[in-house]
């Protein structure tokens, strides 16, 4: 077994204010890596200012990041940055912003990598130092080595080779504070999808299992908030930021399995968010799950059997349409992808990946 999650991670209300020591000893110099409107509405971009400016640390801000931010925009991020004597990246806002920042950072440290730089994994992994700081709360970038980036050129997302692990993370709920209430679901079940398909993979190891376990019971305090029974103090707010940090640590372990491979399609294609793609799969991943399994990790994230977590699903997506075509795609591509046919603890044949891609509708 292996256990590796070497972020040094503050959790608590005004952490990057209360830290810009420890953000002034990463670097002299940030680029600042953000998204065009989020960051600067919540007040984390402001307080990110204030504890750069009381450590003593100049910054540039690259704040172009897109949904599901593409190789392109990190290519030229890195080649507009280069040259300026960055010496850290700081990531803010979700996954968008922090994935792209891990990227930006890998590129500024090798001026003149392209492309194909990303996806070799026979070249160094070396980063510039990266910091994160979460505006949502599903993806778990904060505590990941992961990058997922969108490929034009094969119309899907595909993560990075190269693992980058922030080196701090500041984690704070008051940001959530203004996030629409779609934004908050979303993202939580993008992080309920972390949490069951960590616990059923090939690698959930006894580590794995502890933090995920863990995480599905904090994951169930703010369910109430999720489907609208009741309103979001901040005490949830923290559980949500917490769970999906936790959550994070998870997929840090064993990586992600059949729901997020066959999301990834959706998303390219339909522009559904991340954690609704992700989720529509996750009721047919979780019906296949063996008995005792699946009852344990549904039980220990407040649903009773499999229909009411299908309710869930659908409740809170709306009711998404996916067209019959684009499920056949997204079959297609993972039924082809033989690590991924591999990843989940139980068997998963193409009849029975046939029953997951089909099982909402
Ligand atoms: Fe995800």
């Amino acid at each position: 077994m292996k256990y590796y999650m070497p972020v040094r991670l503050y959790d608590e209300k005004d952490c990057v204010v209360r830290h810009a020591d420890d953000i002034a000893n990463v670097g002299r110099k940030a680029l600042i890596v953000t998204g065009r409107r989020s960051a600067f509405l919540n007040g984390a971009f402001d307080d990110l200012i204030s504890a750069l400016s009381s450590g003593g640390v100049s910054y540039l801000v690259f704040s172009e990041v897109e949904e599901n931010p593409s190789t392109d925009t990190v290519l030229s991020a890195a080649a507009r940055f280069a040259g300026e004597g960055v010496d850290m990246v700081i990531g803010i806002g979700g996954g968008s912003a922090m994935d792209a920042a891990k990227a930006i950072a890998l590129l500024l440290r090798h001026p003149g990598a392209g492309l194909d730089y990303l996806y070799d994994p026979d070249k160094s992994p070396e980063a510039l130092p990266v910091i994160c700081v979460p505006t949502t709360c599903g993806t778990g970038s904060e505590v990941t080595g992961v990058s997922v980036l969108t490929r034009h050129d094969k119309k899907t997302k595909i993560s990075m080779v190269h693992k980058v692990f922030p080196v701090l993370s500041l984690i704070d709920g008051k940001y959530l504070k203004n996030a629409p209430h779609s934004l908050i679901v979303n993202s939580s079940v993008d992080a309920l999808a972390h949490l069951y398909e960590s616990l059923l993979n090939q690698k959930a190891d006894d580590y794995v299992k502890m933090t995920a376990f863990a995480g599905l019971g904090m994951w169930s305090l703010t369910r109430d908030v999720l489907t609208g029974k009741r309103e979001c103090t901040d005490e949830d707010r923290s559980y949500l930021m917490r769970s999906s940090a936790i959550a994070g640590m998870s997929i840090a372990q064993s990586g992600t399995s059949i729901p997020h491979a066959l999301s990834y399609t959706i998303t390219y294609d339909l522009g559904i968010a991340h954690g609704m793609a992700a989720g529509f799969f996750l009721p047919g991943f979780i019906a296949l799950a063996p008995g005792k399994e699946r009852k344990e990790i549904l039980n220990l994230s407040g649903f009773a059997d499999t229909d009411e977590l299908t309710s869930f699903i659908a409740n809170a997506s709306g009711g998404i349409n996916i067209p019959d075509d684009e499920l056949e795609k997204a079959y297609e591509k993972v039924r082809n992808n033989e690590a991924k046919m591999k990843s989940a603890s139980f068997d998963i044949d193409e009849k029975t990946l046939r029953d997951i891609v089909w099982y909402m509708i």
